[in-house]
């Protein structure tokens, strides 16, 4: 009994002292996942058209991340600078979960914030399809399609993405419980042949 309420008063506390600011964990492994480096892009899907739009380009250099959002809207653009501080596999295959220090400079003021990103890794699009958050670690991607896509175009011919349970697939690869909120504009990797297209109408004069 005696422990049970010290219990309840020590989390009282905690819930008073601490406010929003919940802790985030430090993952197994330093730096961020070894797939996730070079020149890349991120994108978002437009809820209304459902085709992605570009937000930002940059790149990821040993872990460390510097991408330039730029808002057609205003003409401004942002910076976010991430350090990859730790991270470690997800439970499902293809998946993994890392802290990162986000500084966002914008319009002359910086920001500093530490999040948790949940990602899945589809290495035969190139893509890494991502949400993260300051109070715990997600641990899905939303099904509303509410969720960043990284392009990666720097990637290895022969990278691999070894995280998950191993069931045969490629590495890296989300089989088809995870399609459904999987990334966008899905590309072959040996691209079409003429034949998967009929000649071209002639013009009508
Ligand atoms: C990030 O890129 C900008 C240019 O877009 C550069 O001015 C800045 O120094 C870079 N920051 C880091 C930490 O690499
Ligand atoms: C950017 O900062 C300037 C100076 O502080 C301010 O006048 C302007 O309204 C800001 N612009 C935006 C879009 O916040």
């Amino acid at each position: 009994m005696a422990a049970a309420r010290w219990l309840a008063l020590a989390l009282l506390a905690c819930v008073a002292a601490g406010g929003a600011a919940a802790k985030l964990p430090t993952l197994a492994k330093p730096g961020g996942p070894p797939v996730f480096e070079g020149l890349s892009d991120i994108s978002r899907l437009d809820p209304e058209t459902q085709f992605p739009t570009t937000l930002a380009v940059g790149y990821v250099l040993n872990g460390l991340a510097n991408y330039t959002y730029y808002n057609p809207a205003t003409m401004q653009t942002m910076v976010q600078i991430g350090k990859f501080q730790s991270w470690q596999c997800a439970t499902a295959k293809g998946t993994f979960k890392a802290i990162v220090g986000l500084t966002t400079l914008s319009n002359g003021t910086q920001t500093r914030k530490t999040v948790c990103m949940y990602g899945e890794v589809y290495l035969m699009q190139q893509q890494i399809s991502w949400v993260q958050s300051e109070s715990a670690c997600p641990e899905a991607l939303p099904e509303d399609g509410s969720y960043h896509t990284t392009t990666l175009y720097s990637l290895d011919r022969d990278a691999t993405f070894e995280c998950g349970e191993a069931d045969g697939d490629a590495d890296g690869y989300l089989s088809s419980s995870t399609d459904v909120g999987g990334p966008q504009g899905l590309t072959s990797a040996t691209g079409p042949t003429s034949g998967d297209f009929g000649m071209a109408p002639s013009p009508a004069f």
